[in-house]
């Protein structure tokens, strides 16, 4: 092997924690074991299937070549109707639309544009695994603000007051959240706004699952409730998970101006365009009929139900109710220190461990997401999956001793 090195770059990030549990169960299953996965983040539904035909349609009228590197105009027109639909009222410009290879690529190239070295980035814990890590890669700084399970995993105002420092350069809010499925209510958001509005740093709003709420709870968008913090305030979404379109790669940004024209220039220099097709799949899937997330909604909201529930019915587990997404967080640090055959359960890693070895079931640690003695269970699978891998895990945990 060359003794030739990789940029040290690289030094500062891990790969990611969820995709490596996946492929471990892809791994056992290969081998013939019967692994129930509760660690992937994307819907189990078929993309639907007019998206699939306008997808199809688009390839024969001759969507199969370079497109402006922020995406085709149509597209970025219907994504501004949509958003102003879904937030408000509150209205971007087609040119404030930067259309990307899936939303963690809009966030990739905010972190490009955005941070640098001697910057930080705020992070409210539990986090989704790729926020700091983008933001190391590019040299920043990740600060992380941490909530609790009694606040309902949302930041609170006197935990962001005290991680901004004058070299704050930006906070991202995720809601509903990547991996506790906590949404912000009015109130909450805004009382975090409010605290925003006094500071002058970018608020990068992730809502990729803002279309994924249960329980007639009320989610708001940022922008609806700070308008006046626009030209500060960047909306990351996309159409992987409300359409169950993960594999299409297609999210996007709304930006002011200036950031929005570098993340065009950095897609020029890098992917050159999301993918033509699949741009033409997203456009069908925000025009075309609605009635799939309805169901895929109510689904996933059957599920929640069903998992919390079996969950809090094992002695050593808890978890809250989500509001959106669908991830269940659990809280198993009473389980953290029994032993299995023997052997101490040192940390959620070997608790997870434990589970996919003894159990079957893969589950991602909380330690991946800044929240050790944590398991995320995602909930996008079928209720026979549920109440199989359920019992299983409630099996494994009596074991414990
Ligand atoms: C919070 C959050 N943001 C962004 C993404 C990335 O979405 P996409 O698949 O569109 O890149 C994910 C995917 O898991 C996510 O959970």
């Amino acid at each position: 092997m060359s003794t030739l090195k990789l940029a040290s770059r690289l030094d500062v990030i891990k790969p990611s924690a969820t995709i490596a549990v996946a492929q471990k169960a892809r791994e056992l299953s290969a081998a013939g074991k019967d692994v129930l996965s509760f660690s992937l983040g994307e819907p189990d539904f078929p993309t639907p299937e007019s998206i699939c035909e306008a997808a199809h349609a688009a390839i024969r009228a001759g969507a199969t070549h370079y497109t402006t590197a922020r995406g085709v105009q149509e597209l970025r027109e219907v994504i501004v109707e949509t958003s102003a639909k879904r937030r408000g009222g509150v209205r971007h410009r087609p040119e404030e639309v930067v259309v990307t290879v899936g939303a963690k690529h809009a966030l990739f190239n905010l972190a490009l544009a955005l941070y640098g070295p001697g910057d930080e980035v705020i992070i409210p814990a539990p986090y989704w695994v790729s926020y700091p890590e983008q933001v190391r890669l590019v040299g920043a700084t990740a600060v992380i603000a941490e909530t609790t399970e009694e606040q309902g995993f949302r930041l609170q105002p006197e935990t962001l007051r005290a991680a901004i420092t004058d070299r704050t350069r930006a906070l991202i809010l995720c809601t509903p959240s990547n991996p506790t499925g906590s949404a912000y209510d009015a109130d909450s958001l805004k009382a975090l706004l409010e605290v925003c509005a006094e500071h002058d740093f970018w608020i990068i709003v992730d809502e990729i699952y803002g279309e994924l709420i249960y329980g007639g709870f009320e989610n708001r968008s940022a922008l609806e409730l700070a308008p006046e913090l626009k030209d500060r305030m960047v909306v990351v979404d996309g159409v992987s998970k409300t359409y169950a379109m993960t594999g299409w790669r297609i999210g996007w940004l709304l930006a002011p101006t200036q950031v929005a024209n570098a993340c065009d220039t950095l897609q020029s220099q890098s992917t050159s365009n999301p993918t033509a097709v699949a741009q033409y799949a997203a456009l069908a899937a925000l025009t075309g009929p609605q009635e799939p997330v309805v169901e895929m909604c109510a689904a996933f909201e059957r599920r929640r139900d069903l998992i919390i529930g079996r969950i809090n019915a094992i002695d050593g587990l808890h978890a809250r109710m989500p509001e959106g997404a669908f991830y269940a967080f659990v809280d198993a640090r009473a389980l953290v220190g029994r032993h299995a055959a023997g052997k101490r359960i040192e940390s959620d890693v070997d608790l997870a461990g434990y589970l996919l070895d003894e159990a079957c079931c893969a589950l991602v640690p909380g330690t991946a997401f800044g929240a050790p003695g944590y398991l995320r269970m995602s909930y996008a699978t079928s209720e026979d999956q549920i109440e199989t891998g359920m019992a299983r895990i409630a099996a494994a945990v009596a074991k414990l001793s």
